[in-house]
This record gives C-alpha cells, sequence and structure tokens, in this order.
C-alpha cells in the first residue's frame, strides 16, 4: 500500500505541476477544455483499478494471518473469564488452573477465548494483542512465549468492581518443564 500509495501521489504532483505549467503558458491565450478521458480515467478508472489492487492484497493477507502467528498449534487451551478470574482448562490432559496459563516455550499454543458473564478481554502484551472474551461466542488467540519465563496480563476490557485484580500470568516452561507441570496437574485433578 505504501508503494502503490507513493506511486499516486507522485501521478498526482506530476499531473498537478503539468497543469500548473500549461494554465500558465495558455493564460494569455485560448482555455483548453480538458479531454473529458482525463475525467473517466483518473476519476473512475484508475481509482478503480487501484481500490480493486488494494481489496485483493487486504483478503490475501488477512486469509494468510492465522498461519504466520504459528504453524498449526499442537496445544489448546480453553480459558475462560468470569467476574473475576480467569477459569483456565486443559481439555487434552484433564488439568485446570486459575489464573495462570501454563504453555510450551517455543511452541503456538491456541486459546480459545470465553466468558461466563460479561465482556472480558484477555491481555498479555508480551505475546499479543488484546483478544474478547465473549459470553456468547468463543474467540481464539495464538500465542507463543521465545522463551521460558513468566509474562504478566491482566483483563483488557472493564468488567465491574473487581476489573482491576482480574490478573493474568502466562508461566511458559521448557518442555520437559511443561510435562512435569501437567502431570503434577493431573494428580491434582
Ligand atoms: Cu474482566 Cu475486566
Amino acid at each position: 500500500m505504501v508503494a502503490l500509495g507513493t506511486a499516486v501521489f507522485i501521478l498526482v504532483v506530476a499531473l498537478l505541476g503539468v497543469g500548473l505549467v500549461r494554465s500558465g503558458a495558455s493564460a494569455e491565450g485560448n482555455q483548453r477544455s480538458p479531454s473529458p478521458w482525463w475525467l473517466l480515467g483518473g476519476g473512475v478508472a484508475l481509482p478503480s483499478i487501484v481500490i480493486t489492487v488494494v481489496l485483493v492484497a487486504t483478503v490475501v493477507t488477512m486469509r494468510a494471518l492465522p498461519d504466520q502467528a504459528g504453524t498449526a498449534p499442537g496445544l489448546t487451551i480453553e480459558v475462560t473469564g468470569s467476574q473475576w478470574q480467569w477459569d483456565v482448562v486443559y481439555p487434552d490432559h484433564g488439568v485446570r488452573s486459575v489464573n495462570e496459563v501454563h504453555v510450551p516455550a517455543g511452541e503456538a499454543v491456541l486459546l480459545r477465548l470465553r466468558s461466563t458473564d460479561v465482556i472480558h478481554s484477555f491481555w498479555v502484551p508480551a505475546l499479543a494483542g488484546k483478544m474478547d472474551a465473549l459470553p456468547d461466542h468463543d474467540n481464539t488467540l495464538i500465542v507463543e512465549a521465545d522463551e521460558p519465563g513468566t509474562y504478566g496480563g491482566a483483563c483488557a476490557e472493564f468488567c465491574g468492581l473487581g476489573h482491576t485484580g482480574m490478573r493474568i500470568t502466562v508461566v511458559a516452561h521448557d518442555r520437559a518443564g511443561f510435562e512435569r507441570w501437567l502431570e503434577n496437574g493431573a494428580r491434582r485433578g
């Protein structure tokens, strides 16, 4: 879009320059009226082509986005917001936790976000942008922590009196550490 916008800008400025020079040159002579083809070409055809190109590029890019965020995540975690905590469930492992999402570092993980009451927003700024947790629709968010460590976050949608306390922590383990955490979690039940 920057390249296309620059090309259009240069073209418009160049035409403006030509117009100014010509109008100055013909100021004393007869004014020539512009050909209607300039209006049809510059006012209809060219914008249509530019908008079509941008539209196609946008649709293609948007369709490719989930793939760019990571190759098919191996792990799905269900994160449910409610007033005022996050319940975290690992459906494939029978493990759950509260206000903590444990993930393997260096792997793309799919979070399935929902809410039991009002709209919350899952936000761990070091890992991803905000994503709403809605009562009537599942949103998904792919996160990938490059390094093991602890990543702080919070609910980013005002959701009542306890909103400011609705913290979330993502704990990224190395692969072995994550397996251990899952096993301990399964034993806890
Ligand atoms: Cu939940 Cu703010």
